[in-house]
């Protein structure tokens, strides 16, 4: 066991640790619980906007591979997460996986960039659910809502701050409330509301397929990889590449299954199918509903605010009205969802990390009633609320997704430390292709990665310096595991 910096925690430990159950979590999620989870946070703002902007701007028809591509990139990720969920099944996920591998340090940056992943994702998927909420509420309950109250104050336009003349988006913020409190009251309630959410989306996302397939024109599809228009990035192949970078934001999310590690019945067996499972129905849905939008209408056209609703209108007209309306639902529905499981995530990390004192005590409490971290769980809605009512969240996107891209690139990389470093550890899932799997996973992460634009790298590296300030001067004295050594 190395110490200072790069102390990681013994497989005695870690195994204690797992099978401890005086956390107070309880256990009471199932496979198909887990598999709910990973589709509720995983189909959201990518599907439904990110795909037409993908394909207008680079990929065209062949957005569809990027979604295969980065789906590869995910499916590598997933399956080196799997092996350390079922070995270390506890809530802190990436972090506790670094923890186990490649020392302290690494796993206190780690926990810090996935609070991009998860707080910051949810706040932005809380502006694009009250994006859809207006129109929501004037077409469907004739009540127009005021928009000054739900909108930002701020907003990014051009790579500038500028000021808007609105006070607050208040719908995003309620929202966030709402769901903190779905969160805070039960974990199994919260998988009931995930549950009613997920199945409309599902089946909404199944009608635009099966409907939508009769309308597509084989003429919108071809050429299916257009040419490159001699910039990078711009259609051809490339375009490919850059299309899997946007579209990556779509897949953000399965791996938030790990951090309900704790309160899975049977997390050994479990985990593997949450992960997996969803990661491949997702993805198929994903294919297929690029297929069917830029077979219904020329790509050239989807950059705009909600193309699935605007491609269905063009091709079928009125003859899918009520589809139209749906899908407002579905979004509305599916936005939920992704919420709810990002924000039962990040809570989760933050309980590990105070478990093991890199904060402060009170974030590792799990409330006598409801079995629940509840003060990390309105802590971390109160912050996302303020992001979401305030922030220009536009911004952020991309910085979510250089976020995870990261996590997932130290899990593929960990997953080989751990092979040399702990080959006797019990392991009841086992990544195939050692180190096959985790090296292109992680090339794969790091390419996505490397198609961000050079800002976004600036803003993850402030990020991490931040957090490595809060290290120096909080983790380094409290640490558990230093303080034991
Ligand atoms: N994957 C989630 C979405 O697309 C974050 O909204």
């Amino acid at each position: 066991m190395k110490k200072g910096l790069f102390i990681t925690k013994s497989t005695t430990q870690l195994i204690a640790e797992s099978n401890d159950d005086s956390h107070g979590l309880k256990r009471v999620l199932s496979r198909w619980a887990l598999v709910s989870l990973g589709i509720g946070a995983v189909i959201g703002t990518g599907i439904f906007v990110l795909t037409g902007h993908a394909a207008a701007d680079h990929a065209g028809p062949a957005v569809a591979l990027s979604y295969i591509f980065s789906g590869i990139g995910c499916l590598f990720a997933g399956l080196c997460y799997a092996e350390y969920a079922a070995a270390i099944p506890i809530a802190g996920s990436a972090y506790t996986y670094s923890y186990a591998t490649l020392g302290e340090l690494v796993a206190w940056l780690i926990g810090w960039d996935l609070i991009l992943e998860y707080m910051f994702a949810a706040a932005t998927v809380a502006v694009g659910w009250s994006k859809y909420f207006l129109p929501f509420m004037r077409d469907f309950f004739h009540v127009n809502l005021p928009e000054q109250w739900c909108r930002a104050p701020l907003d990014y336009i051009d790579g500038h701050i500028v000021h808007t003349s609105s006070y607050v988006n208040i719908p995003a913020m309620l929202l966030v409330w709402v769901i903190s409190w779905l969160l805070v009251v039960g974990i199994k309630e919260s998988a009931s509301f995930n549950n009613v959410m997920v199945g409309t989306k599902v089946v909404i996302i199944l009608m635009i397929i099966g409907l939508g397939w009769g309308y597509i024109q084989s003429s919108n599809l071809t050429p299916f990889v257009p040419e490159n228009t001699g910039e990078f990035g711009k259609f051809g192949w490339s375009g490919v590449l850059a299309g899997a970078a946007k579209i990556f934001f779509a897949y953000i999310g399965f791996d938030a299954v790990s951090t309900a590690a704790q309160e899975t019945k049977n997390p050994q067996k479990d985990m593997f199918w949450g992960m997996i499972g969803s990661l491949a129905i997702c993805a198929v849905l994903f294919v297929l509903v690029s297929i069917v939008l830029c077979g219904m209408v020329n790509y050239k056209e989807l950059h705009v605010d909600a193309p699935v609703v605007y491609a269905l209108e063009k091709a079928a007209g009125d003859s899918l009205k009520w589809l139209r309306m749906a899908v407002e639902i579905a979004v509305l529905a599916g936005l939920s969802s992704v919420i709810l499981v990002l924000l039962m995530g990040q809570p989760r990390v933050f309980f590990s990390m105070a478990k093991d004192g890199l904060l402060p005590p009170m974030f590792a409490k799990v409330h006598p009633k409801y079995g629940t971290p509840h003060v990390t769980t309105i802590v971390s809605g109160l912050v996302c609320s303020v992001l979401a009512g305030f922030l220009p969240l536009n911004l952020l996107g991309e910085l979510v997704a250089i976020g995870t891209l990261m996590a997932f690139a130290v899990v593929c990389v960990g997953i080989i430390v751990l092979r040399k470093t702990k080959p006797d550890m019990p392991r009841p899932y086992r990544t195939p292709w050692v180190p096959v799997v985790p090296v292109l996973g992680t090339l794969i992460c790091l390419g996505q990665a490397f198609a961000l634009p050079g800002d976004t790298w600036l803003r993850l590296f402030i990020w991490m310096a931040i957090g490595l300030v809060i290290y120096c001067f909080y983790g380094v004295k409290h640490s558990k595991l230093r303080q034991m050594n």
